[in-house]
C-alpha cells in the first residue's frame, strides 16, 4: 500500500504540471490507452460546441448505438487523486472506477478515454459536453441530481474522520470548534460547511494535499470518503481513522441529462456486470477485506 500512494503521489505532481500527458489524447483515441489530460475551465467551454456538433452528427448512427461526444469512444471524466477508485500508476490512471468504465464500455463497444480534472469541474465537464460520463467515486445527492443523471449505483461510499493519533477528537461528536479539511466539491465538503459552518472547513484541491494540512498541523482533522483515507493513513505515520462514521453513500455515473440513452445503455451494462460478478472482482481486487 505504501508503494501505491507513493505513486499516487508522482501522479498527482505530474497532473499539477500542465505539460504532463498533454497531447496524447490522439494517441488514447486509436489504441485504448488510458490518457491523462490537463483540463481548463476554457478548454470545457470550446469543447461544448465541439460536442454539440458531434451531437448532431452521432443521431446518423445504426440503431442501438449510443451517441458520445467523441464517435467510438467514451470519455470519462474523473479526478485520478483518489485511491483506490482512481489514482496514477505512472502516465496511466488506474484503478475500480477505470476498469468498471472500461468494462462498460467493452460492452458499450467503445473504447475509453479518461480525462483527469478537479473533481469540482466534473458536473460541469459532464452537462456541457466535454466528458460522456463522471466516474469518480461520486456520491449521488439531491444538489447534483439537479444538474446531471446518474446511473445505478455500483458501490458505497463512507465519510470517514482522519486525526493525528494523538488527537482528541475521539469521534465524529468532536467536531464541533475544530478546523476540518476537506476535498472542495465533495460531499464531506458540503456535510462539514452545513453542519460546522463554512470558515470551519478549509476546502483542498485533493484528499493528499488535505492529509498533508492535516500532517502540517493546519487543521484538525480530514472528512473524506473511507477507501482513499484508509490509502494516506498507510502511507503516513502517526494518522487514524475514527471507528464512527460520519455518513454511508452510494457512488454512481454521472451523465448528462440530454443523454439519457447513454444512461440506459450504460445500465443495462453495468447491471451484467454486477450480476456475473465482474463489478464485486473488480472491488475485491482494490479493496482488502479489513
Ligand atoms: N464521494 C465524494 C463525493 O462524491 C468524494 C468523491 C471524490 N472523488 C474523487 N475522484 N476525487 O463528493
Amino acid at each position: 500500500m505504501k508503494k501505491l500512494a507513493a505513486v499516487f503521489l508522482a501522479g498527482i505532481m505530474c497532473a499539477s504540471l500542465a505539460a504532463c500527458g498533454s497531447g496524447a489524447a490522439d494517441d488514447a483515441a486509436s489504441t485504448d490507452t488510458q490518457t491523462a489530460t490537463e483540463e481548463t475551465v476554457e478548454e470545457t467551454e470550446e469543447t461544448a460546441d465541439d460536442a454539440a456538433a458531434a451531437d448532431t452528427e452521432g443521431e446518423t448512427a445504426e440503431a442501438g448505438e449510443v451517441t458520445t461526444v467523441t464517435e467510438g469512444i467514451l470519455t470519462m471524466g474523473t479526478n485520478a487523486a483518489f485511491p483506490p477508485y482512481e489514482y496514477y500508476e505512472g502516465d496511466t490512471v488506474v484503478g475500480i472506477d477505470a476498469e468498471i468504465a472500461q468494462a462498460i464500455a467493452e460492452k458499450l463497444g467503445l473504447s475509453l478515454e479518461i480525462v483527469d480534472m478537479d473533481f469540482n469541474s466534473i458536473i460541469t465537464a459532464v452537462q456541457s459536453g466535454k466528458v460522456d460520463v463522471g466516474i469518480a467515486g461520486m456520491t449521488v445527492d439531491p444538489e447534483r441530481l439537479e444538474n446531471v443523471d446518474f446511473t445505478d449505483s455500483y458501490a458505497t461510499g463512507v465519510q470517514v474522520v482522519i486525526v493525528t493519533e494523538d488527537s482528541d477528537i475521539a469521534s465524529v461528536d468532536d467536531l464541533e470548534g475544530k478546523l476540518i479539511g476537506t476535498q472542495e466539491g465533495t460531499t464531506g465538503w458540503d456535510y462539514c460547511s452545513t453542519d460546522y459552518g463554512d470558515d470551519m472547513v478549509i476546502p483542498y484541491t485533493n484528499g493528499a494535499t488535505a492529509v498533508q494540512a492535516l500532517l502540517d498541523g493546519k487543521v484538525d482533522c480530514v472528512v473524506i470518503d473511507q477507501q482513499p483515507a484508509l490509502s494516506f493513513v498507510e502511507a503516513n505515520e502517526g494518522l487514524k481513522i475514527l471507528e464512527t462514521e460520519y455518513a454511508v453513500e452510494d457512488y454512481a455515473i454521472a451523465v448528462s441529462k440530454d443523454n439519457t440513452a447513454l444512461r440506459d445503455a450504460i445500465n443495462t451494462a453495468l447491471n451484467e456486470l454486477i450480476e456475473d460478478g465482474t463489478v464485486q472482482g473488480i472491488l475485491d481486487k482494490y479493496i482488502t477485506a479489513e
